[in-house]
């Protein structure tokens, strides 16, 4: 595996991997576990080689985010990444993705709004600005995204679409199903930052929400279905529910039943200080 982390260099293996065959990208802020290593196996059998990135990306925290606690392990992700067969690690520092005088932003509307862009003002912008860099950096055939942050896919997918990337184009932006612990609870990054009792109380979340998606099929109003389900978010441990919402699965508008096109169910609550976010298909 190489490890690049300035844009010359980055160009001519990027050149070298894609005269061998198609080249996927797992974009990723580090931090590396299970999810981010299950992108990468899918990757691989997508794809002759695979890049994966790891940029903590400065631009999509806020204010009172945990910018400066988000865990950095460079050595042990790149170890993980090396076992995994990846051919390519761009590991840029801010200045090389931000260089003095940088002013461009993208802005993605609509599916932005709402969910975490409400909660997280100009997260999706940054998501959305940095994403598009790696993209036009590694020009990758493919690119591969989990479905636990199902609003940024829905993001990503839009910005690829409107603003016509040739790599990858918007078709080839892959959602991989999201990868849970034995208990539900879903993979990430965040939840190394939960004590062990928060830890053991935040597997309500996917109990819940499956139990509001049953609701919901069985007939219960979406509007019931979501009040049961921020109840039993408060009464598991969570201190508070930023989201819980019926949405559908493509546009991410408000659904106020469910109909024939798919749904989807979101949520973000708060457990002891950490912000988890989830979702599942209704
Ligand atoms: O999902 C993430 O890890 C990040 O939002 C991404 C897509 C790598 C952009 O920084």
């Amino acid at each position: 595996m190489q490890t690049v982390n300035r844009v010359d260099p980055l160009r001519t293996a990027v050149a070298a991997l894609r005269a061998d065959g198609p080249l996927a990208l797992v974009p990723t802020m580090g931090a590396l576990h299970e999810g981010h290593l299950t992108l990468v196996r899918e990757a691989r059998n997508r794809a002759a080689h695979v890049a994966v990135s790891i940029f903590v990306n400065p631009r999509q925290f806020g204010a009172n985010e945990d910018l400066g606690k988000y865990p950095r392990q460079l050595a042990a992700d790149s170890a993980l990444l090396e076992a995994e067969g990846v051919s390519l690690l761009w590991a840029p520092e801010a200045a090389v993705m931000y260089p003095a005088g940088y002013a461009t932003n993208i802005s993605v509307a609509g599916v932005s709004a709402g969910l975490c862009g409400a909660a997280r003002p100009g997260h999706f912008d940054g998501v959305a600005t940095v994403v598009c860099k790696l993209f036009n950096q590694v020009q990758p055939d493919l690119a591969l995204f989990g479905e636990k942050d199902w609003q940024q896919l829905a993001v990503i997918r839009r910005m690829t679409r409107d603003l016509d990337l040739a790599a990858p184009q918007a078709d080839a932006i892959v959602g991989v199903p999201t990868v849970r612990e034995a208990d539900g609870l879903a993979m990430s990054s965040r939840n190394a930052f939960l004590s062990p009792d928060d830890r053991a109380n935040a597997a309500s979340l996917p109990k819940a929400m499956r139990a509001a998606i049953a609701a919901a099929k069985r007939g219960s109003s979406l509007t019931e279905a979501e009040t049961a389900l921020n109840s039993a978010l408060l009464g598991g441990g969570f201190s508070s529910v930023d989201y819980a919402e019926f949405r559908d699965a493509a546009s991410l508008e408000r659904l106020e039943r469910l109909g024939d096109r798919p749904a989807r169910l979101l949520v973000a609550a708060r457990i002891g200080g950490t912000r988890l976010i989830d979702n599942m298909p209704v």
